[in-house]
């Protein structure tokens, strides 16, 4: 028996499990008819029968009052109202009126497995992955933690307790990184909301292609979609959630050479003239990936040099476009970072836009990780003032805005681009012919076929903190910030690499005692450059805190602190810097 609702089969002349009833389809159903035919169906009476649907419709898919007005007067005239009115009926109407198996669909024992993995979730991972008097990281050398691990696939099945075991052993040996202390990556925190959103995206499983399979993340994508572009500027426009930021921006950079040569969908790379790509040379590695996978080629990135506070120098870029073209070449696009991944600088967007528009070339901003400031109007025009300028921009609420990995959106200001650059029109998936508006079947915008629901965390989060929420939340990040470079300043061995960074990102050196009032001896670099590294490994093995180190050009390796939770507190950025006194200070 087909499991179909009735609202659909009303319209189409069918009954309510699927079948064809002849009152129904030459429009002349009565009452007596509606009910006579149910009562066999059900075996029962007619009067039981129609009562039984009646609350079962007003439980369910009729919440309105269709059904009693069948009963009571026929049925003629009611249908195609009956439907409109339905398509408005409550989300929590899940039951369909048909016949199952007796049994629990929730077996028992998956249902106590369920409950025991939850509260190892809830305690393990939730719990104590916020306390600070938890280890960060429980390090072990691959090898040993193989040891640690039972990690075998074998033939027989495991039982619950043990399954029960290997997700506490993960989450034992993984790196927790809701951890008030991990400073190490472009994303920290574990927000509550965002957490609540994931588990309910991965209970529910689907994939964000068509409103078929999706019809509550599709529209929920358009809504989110659309507000993130009013915060961006564009009046207009389009976007898609991406697998990360790099994936955002390498369909920027295929959607733009699209606008410029759309024939390039068909015929490819052959007998084009050489395009060339522009990006700062502190910019995400993800510029030159996005380059050689698209067939641009790394050489056809050119690296735009920065200022000494890690911005793009506008000057550099107009030379090159002009080099570039002299050559014969096609510059074609820029790439803006917008908090870059080490320094957090904002490359200056009005005078790239100017730029771009005198020489006709897309302008994309990469602000996956300093994106954040957009909601922040405190900080917002210091750091992205013409934003709105851009062609397409890159914004991982992943990062700064604390959503959970991964939700990364590209938005653009084109409408129909990313349709017309991507679509495949696959016709088992995205049929024309389908009974509802086919455009909220935005899956054909995508590079990819399935695509996960990235989101839903992102709603449910900023629904629960409101605009005011983030203005605040931003604040906070860039207000402590503040408090950490004054610390910094202040403290005796310590350096800054920028007296004044712009974003979250605080970059210093460490001078252990016995280098300092050394600057001036030649190995002093290479000594300096050792120390960051040792007191990182020193770091990982105690676990108390986990903080990143790089170098960058010719600056020997130094420590950089990555705020992405409101939730950090000064203590912890006291300790941050005690911490790593305490570690470096015999070296
Ligand atoms: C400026 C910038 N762009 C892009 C990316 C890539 O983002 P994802 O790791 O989500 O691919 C990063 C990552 O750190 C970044 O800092």
């Amino acid at each position: 028996m087909a499991t179909t609702k009735p609202t659909m089969n009303f319209q189409s002349g069918a009954g309510l499990n699927g079948e064809t009833v002849p009152e129904l389809a030459n429009g002349e159903a009565n009452r007596n008819g509606l009910m006579h035919h149910l009562a066999e169906e059900k075996q029962t009476t007619p009067e039981i029968a129609m009562s039984n649907i009646l609350t079962s419709l007003e439980d369910s898919t009729f919440s309105c009052s269709c059904a009693k007005e069948m009963i009571n007067g026929g049925i003629d005239g009611h249908l195609n109202d009956c439907t409109v009115r339905n398509n408005k009926s409550s989300l929590s109407d899940t039951t369909a009126n048909v016949k199952g198996p007796k049994k629990d669909p929730l077996p028992k024992d998956e249902e106590d497995f369920l409950k025991a993995a939850f509260q190892v979730i809830m305690e393990d991972g939730v719990r104590k992955g916020r306390d600070v008097t938890q280890k960060v990281v429980d390090f072990h050398q691959p090898d040993e933690l193989r040891s640690l691990l039972d990690l075998e696939i074998r033939d027989a099945p495991e039982d619950h307790q043990r399954l029960i075991k290997h997700m506490k052993d993960t989450i034992k040996y993984s790196v927790r990184t809701g951890h008030p202390r991990f400073f190490n990556q472009l994303f920290s925190g574990k927000n509550t909301y965002a957490l609540a959103g994931q588990w309910l995206t991965e209970t529910l499983n689907t994939s964000q292609y068509t409103f078929e399979v999706a019809p509550v993340f599709t529209i929920m994508e358009s809504v989110v979609l659309h507000k993130m572009r009013d915060v961006v500027g564009y009046t207009a426009g389009d976007g898609i959630f991406c697998p990360g930021g790099s994936i955002s921006n390498l369909c920027a950079l295929n959607v733009a050479r699209y606008r410029y040569m759309p024939d390039i969908k068909k015929t490819g790379l052959f007998g084009l003239p050489r395009l060339v790509v522009f990006t700062s040379k502190q910019s995400h590695y993800s510029i030159k990936k996005a380059a050689s996978v698209l067939g641009i080629g790394t050489n056809n990135v050119v690296l735009v040099n920065c200022d000494e506070r890690g911005k793009m120098i506008t000057s550099d870029l107009e030379a090159h476009v002009l080099r570039v073209k002299a050559e014969g070449a096609v510059p074609f696009f820029v790439n803006c970072t917008s908090g870059t991944t080490v320094l957090g600088a904002y490359d200056p967007l009005e005078e790239v836009a100017d730029v771009c528009e005198k020489h006709g070339l897309w302008m994309h901003v990469d602000a996956a990780w300093g994106g954040g400031v957009m909601m922040s109007p405190k900080y917002r025009a210091s750091r992205m003032r013409g934003v709105e300028r851009s062609d397409s921009i890159t914004w991982n609420p992943h990062k700064m805005m604390g959503a959970g990995q991964q939700c990364s959106a590209l938005l653009l200001k084109h409408e129909n681009l990313l349709q017309h650059c991507n679509e495949a029109k696959a016709k088992y998936l995205f049929q024309q012919d389908k009974f509802y508006d086919v455009s909220y079947d935005t899956g054909d915008k995508s590079i990819q076929c399935g695509r996960k629901v990235d989101v839903f965390k992102l709603w449910l989060m900023w629904k629960a903190k409101g605009n005011q929420g983030y203005h605040q939340d931003m604040d906070a990040i860039f207000d402590k910030t503040r408090y950490l470079v004054e610390k910094v300043k202040a403290r005796e061995g310590f350096k800054l690499v920028l007296d004044e960074p712009e974003c979250s990102n605080v970059c210093f050196w460490y001078i252990p005692p016995s280098l300092r009032g050394k600057e001036d001896e030649a190995d002093y670099k290479d000594k300096l450059h050792q120390v960051a590294p040792k007191i990182k490994e020193r770091m990982v093995l105690s676990g108390t805190m986990l903080v990143g180190y790089q170098p960058l050009g010719n600056k020997p390796n130094f420590f950089r602190q990555v705020f992405c939770s409101p939730a950090v507190t000064e203590e912890d950025l006291d300790f941050l810097i005690d911490e790593i006194e305490r570690l470096g200070e015999d070296l």
